[in-house]
């Protein structure tokens, strides 16, 4: 039996469709059914939980939980020690650095100020780039950070990028490209090794399918 954590959430329909057609019994997560419940049967070989997505990583590094499924940037903030076994190729989207638009974010000498909901990411990303920087942490709606003048810029998930458009914001640079990832514990991989990897084949069969389906539409 595995225990996997589910970010709950947009990731968590498609990590259901992903399951179901990889020929797992997904039923008692339907809507319809699950009323208040958070851990649920996924026939007879998987339990599932439902978590936030920070929690998934703090169950799978504790290992109450085998593995999971949640996106790259929860993975790459929280600096986690757990096991990338695939990616999920869905929940695609990019970090970006991006401010108003226009604005040439590397003019000038001064003291820069960052808004951003992943703190640890932009630390990281500039110290990199050797420059030094006030990161604010914002728990939402990063673009209000530049628009209301508490940031010079933000380093947020962009996904169409119309809601930096609606704010007359635009990306100045991509940070890293994200998007959902089956992970697991370090040590459990080993203990559960047969069973992590009848459904890493599973799951990888379907990305296959669904990349050559969606290859096939366009
Ligand atoms: C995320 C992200 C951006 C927006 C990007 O926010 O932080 O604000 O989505 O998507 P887009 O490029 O398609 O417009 P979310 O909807 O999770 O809400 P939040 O800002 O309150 O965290």
């Amino acid at each position: 039996m595995l225990r996997l954590a589910l970010t709950k959430g947009r990731i968590e329909e498609k990590a259901l469709e992903y399951l179901k057609e990889s020929g797992y019994d997904t039923s008692e997560l339907d809507k319809e059914k699950r009323g208040r419940k958070l851990l649920f049967r996924v026939g007879n070989e998987i339990e599932v939980v439902l978590a936030k997505a920070a929690d998934v990583i703090t169950y799978v590094e504790r290992g109450v939980c085998d593995g999971g499924i949640v996106g790259e940037d929860t993975i790459m903030e929280a600096g986690a020690n757990v096991y990338e076994l695939l990616d999920l190729e869905f929940g695609k989207c990019r970090f970006a650095l991006a401010g108003i638009k226009g604005k040439d974010f590397y003019q000038g000498s001064g003291h820069k100020i960052i808004a951003s909901k992943y703190p640890a990411v932009t630390k990281k990303y500039f110290n990199e780039k050797g420059i030094d920087v006030e990161v604010v942490k914002i728990e939402g709606s990063v673009e209000l950070g530049p628009v209301l003048g508490l940031s010079d810029a933000i380093v947020d998930i962009v996904e169409t990028g119309s809601t930096l458009k609606a704010n007359g914001l635009e990306v100045y640079e991509d940070v890293a490209q994200i998007s959902a990832r089956f992970i697991a514990n370090v040590s459990r991989i080993k203990t559960k090794k047969q069973e992590f990897d009848k459904l890493t084949a599973a799951l990888a069969r379907t990305v296959k399918n669904k990349r050559e389906k969606c290859l096939g539409e366009n």
